[in-house]
């Protein structure tokens, strides 16, 4: 296999893939089968599949380290617009079932809970990202400038984490955000392991 190359049919399925708990949401409200309090049950599951799309994001790299598969980063764009998709849907469910789309309301509720502050901070930052996500915006910025830009990820990973284990302090509740830690602290450990034993850097520090 070159591992250079994506089957024609591997975006196309990744898309599918990936819009599948969108639909099976949509399709669970639509039937009633979402539990007794719906709204919460939408929200808190949005909120979750943003994380793990965004955990997904950022095991592109390792996995291509791993395997030598270099096809795998022509996927990252699309996972990473993905997790934009769902944090906007997360928002959104929020927006309309917990505030009744009231702005003022919103804003009251961003300075009275800081798990809220903290979600719209990680949600804000995936907006650049988002909207350089095309090959213009690419050609626009230039190689290295979207590449810093795009670094951007590694800081909404832990954002995002403190946005969960915020939301569940209130509940005591903290086994998942324990499993989300480790995962994202492996996935980011990786790239930290990575850069400082890279043997560029052991040759300058000889
Ligand atoms: C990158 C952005 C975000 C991520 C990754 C994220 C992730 C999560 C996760 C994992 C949960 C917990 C779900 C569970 O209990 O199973 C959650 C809950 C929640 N999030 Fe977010 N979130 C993000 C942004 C936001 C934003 C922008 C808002 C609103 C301004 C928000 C509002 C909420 C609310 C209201 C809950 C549920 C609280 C409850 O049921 O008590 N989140 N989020």
């Amino acid at each position: 296999m070159n591992k250079l190359l994506l089957h024609p049919a591997a975006k196309p399925v990744l898309w599918l893939l990936l819009a599948l708990p969108a639909l099976w949401l949509g399709y669970a409200a639509a039937n009633n089968l979402l539990g007794a309090n719906p709204a919460e049950a939408l929200i808190r599951s949005l909120g979750d599949w943003t994380l793990r799309a965004l955990c997904l994001t950022l095991a592109l790299t390792p996995l291509r380290q791993i395997t030598g598969w270099s096809g795998l980063v022509r996927l990252r764009r699309n996972i990473g617009v993905t997790v934009f998709i769902y944090g906007t849907l997360h928002w959104l469910a929020y927006a309309v079932f917990d505030q009744g789309l009231d702005v003022a309301a919103i804003l009251k509720d961003i300075a009275k809970r800081p798990f809220i502050l903290v979600g719209t901070a990680a949600w804000l930052a995936l907006m650049p990202l988002a909207a350089t996500s095309f090959n213009a915006a690419v050609r626009k910025l230039g190689g290295q400038a979207w590449k810093d830009l795009h670094k951007l990820t590694y800081a909404i990973g832990p954002i995002a984490l403190l946005h969960f284990f915020w939301m569940r302090a209130g509940k005591n509740n903290f086994g998942e955000v324990a499993v989300y830690a480790a995962i994202v602290g492996v996935l980011l450990g990786w790239r930290w392991w990575k850069r400082w034993s890279s043997p560029q850097r052991s040759m300058a520090k000889a």
